[in-house]
């Protein structure tokens, strides 16, 4: 079986899990946190080599006071932990998304992990944090602007590979494989340049159940399609 070199995952569903268990929302994040965590070691042993997963969106500040502060409070804790465990196996971490609005403490925080982690060449996660993919194509397109308004750049050197290499996610191969948990089929502002050629494969599992055979299953499904159109560009 072929495992996607570069899988992006849209985490839906957190808030639902919780309703069905009966339990306050925030404690399907934090579920949906621990689950990241360990879908990131089975995504590992298969070989996948980029992860990209979408923690919280530019629209996602509209939630209530007490759930992005939740979150936040999840990023703190997890990032922290990522030091001792992005060593141990070998992974660079680093966040996509427009980092300036965040909290100070938390900016400082992610700064330190990327530049800790920056030389680790195993498995390469990206997290989407204050992520959204229009936000993203403006500041790259703000970029570029200023290059030609200096003149180190001509308008006829605008390339696509130009436009790739001046977004976050720059030299990191686009995404083989997207996966969107419990049930929408939105894409709702992610990786919309990068996903250009991705297979899209979805499910009803909500995140914080989404498991290893949810996983194999997604990949069994991507072993059927025709890759015709995949990053080799036929
Ligand atoms: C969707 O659930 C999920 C999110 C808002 C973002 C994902 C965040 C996590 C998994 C937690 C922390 C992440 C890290 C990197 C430590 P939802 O709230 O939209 O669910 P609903 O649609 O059922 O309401």
């Amino acid at each position: 079986m072929q495992v996607p070199a570069h899988v992006a995952i849209i985490m839906d569903g957190n808030g639902r899990w919780a309703k069905s268990k009966g339990l306050p929302r925030t404690a399907g994040h934090v579920k949906g946190a621990a689950n990241i965590y360990d879908m990131l070691h089975v995504a590992d042993a298969m070989g996948i080599k980029y992860m990209t997963v979408y923690a919280f969106s530019t629209e996602n500040w509209k939630r209530s006071q007490d759930e992005v502060m939740a979150l936040m409070n999840l990023f703190r804790q997890y990032f922290k932990k990522s030091f001792e465990e992005s060593k141990k196996n070998n992974v660079r971490i680093r966040v996509i998304g427009d980092k300036t609005a965040l909290p100070d403490d938390l900016r400082d925080l992610i700064d330190e992990m990327e530049e800790f982690s920056k030389d680790f060449t195993g498995m390469q996660v990206q997290i989407a944090l204050n992520y959204g993919s229009r936000d993203e194509l403006r500041r790259a397109v703000t970029k570029i602007a200023s290059e030609v308004k200096e003149g180190k750049l001509n308008p006829e050197d605008i390339t696509e590979e130009l436009i790739s290499s001046h977004l976050d996610t720059a030299g990191i191969p686009d995404p083989d494989l997207l996966i969107r948990t419990s049930g929408e089929q939105r894409l709702s502002n992610y990786l919309l340049w990068q996903l250009a050629y991705t297979e899209f494969y979805y499910t009803d599992t909500h995140w914080p159940a989404f498991d290893k055979a949810e996983l194999e299953k997604a990949i069994e499904w991507y072993n059927t399609r025709d890759r015709r159109y995949g990053n080799a560009k036929e």
